[in-house]
């Protein structure tokens, strides 16, 4: 590492791309390697912001096991320009990495309870590294389970992982898409449908979620996990805003009183509840 590096959290290290997987048509995975420096620590939740040279930063969630920080593996969807570019990176190619960034999800202190997850769509990517700590130490929690929702079986991601994680991980999975296609025959309809059943025996007030999903379904399925008996306190959710400088200085991620960046962008939901329910502040 040099010593810019060492001291400038704006300056970003340099990272060689090691394997792409097409994950859909407008999402890739890539798995990135340190150019000038060991593989840096990071926890289930966190972001870092990926640069592509010539085109500009973009806040990416950490999509890797927090166990293996030798892989960095992030998950983008071509939505812009920055996030096209990144998604035209190919083995070989250089990118610029800054992080991690932001608040973690909090999975070692839900030991001993239900762990549930509910991811909506592209959610479950800053969802993957908690999913893989809790499965690794599956004995120390009451229940794993994943609820994970998308529009159609199309738009599934971690296609493969998902279905491993539901026959050999001891982990109650349950997919769902809100329109069916030919061949489906799983469940169809939107995640809030499936939580009185994920839930199972389980005392709600033993229940912890992590939630990460558009804005609206991370609203409802808080809602009626409440409803449900859960407690608001045992409840986490990621946040997304627009990001420059992820350290706190910009106020471009400004939400309420909180900078997703540092503050977030996990939140607990009794902390951020009324906020969610109004749309964009
Ligand atoms: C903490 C965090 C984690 C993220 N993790 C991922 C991830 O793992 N994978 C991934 O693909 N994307 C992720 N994003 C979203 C990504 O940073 C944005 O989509 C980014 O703006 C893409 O840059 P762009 O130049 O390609 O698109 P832009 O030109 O910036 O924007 C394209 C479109 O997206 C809208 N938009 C931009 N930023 C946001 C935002 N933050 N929330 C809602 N709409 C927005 C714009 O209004 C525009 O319509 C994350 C964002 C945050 C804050
Ligand atoms: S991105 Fe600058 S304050 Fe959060």
């Amino acid at each position: 590492m040099d010593a810019a590096n060492a001291q400038d959290p704006m300056v970003p290290h340099r990272y060689r791309v090691a394997e792409v997987w097409e994950e859909l048509d407008d999402v890739t995975t890539m798995s990135l390697l340190p150019v000038d420096g060991p593989p840096r620590p990071f926890k289930a939740g966190q972001f870092n912001m990926l640069y592509a040279y010539g085109v500009g930063e973009a806040a990416i969630s950490i999509s890797g096991d927090p166990a293996v920080p030798e892989r960095l593996i992030h998950t983008t969807r071509n939505v812009g320009r920055v996030s096209a570019a990144l998604t035209r990176l190919r083995a070989g190619d250089m990118l610029g990495v800054r992080g991690p960034f932001g608040s973690d999800w909090p999975v070692e202190d839900q030991k001993g309870r239900h762990m549930l997850f509910v991811a909506g769509g592209l959610g479950l990517a800053p969802l993957r590294g908690a999913v893989c700590q809790a499965l690794a130490n599956r004995l120390e929690y009451e229940e794993v389970s994943l609820l994970f929702g998308a529009r159609s079986p199309d738009d599934l991601l971690y296609r493969s992982q998902v279905a491993e994680w539901g026959a050999f991980s001891g982990a109650n999975v349950e997919v769902t898409v809100d329109m069916a296609a030919r061949g489906w025959t799983g469940h169809v309809g939107v995640v809030t449908t499936r939580l009185e059943r994920i839930l199972g025996t389980s005392d709600p007030a033993n229940v912890s979620v992590f939630i990460c999903g558009p804005e609206i379904m991370m609203r409802f399925t808080a809602q009626d996990l409440t409803e449900l008996g859960v407690p608001a306190s045992r409840i986490w959710v990621s946040m997304e805003r627009n990001m420059k400088c992820a350290l706190g200085f910009c106020g471009h991620c400004q939400w309420g009183p909180d900078f997703v960046c540092k503050d977030g962008p996990v939140f607990r939901y009794d902390q951020i509840g009324k906020r969610l329910a109004i749309r964009e502040i």
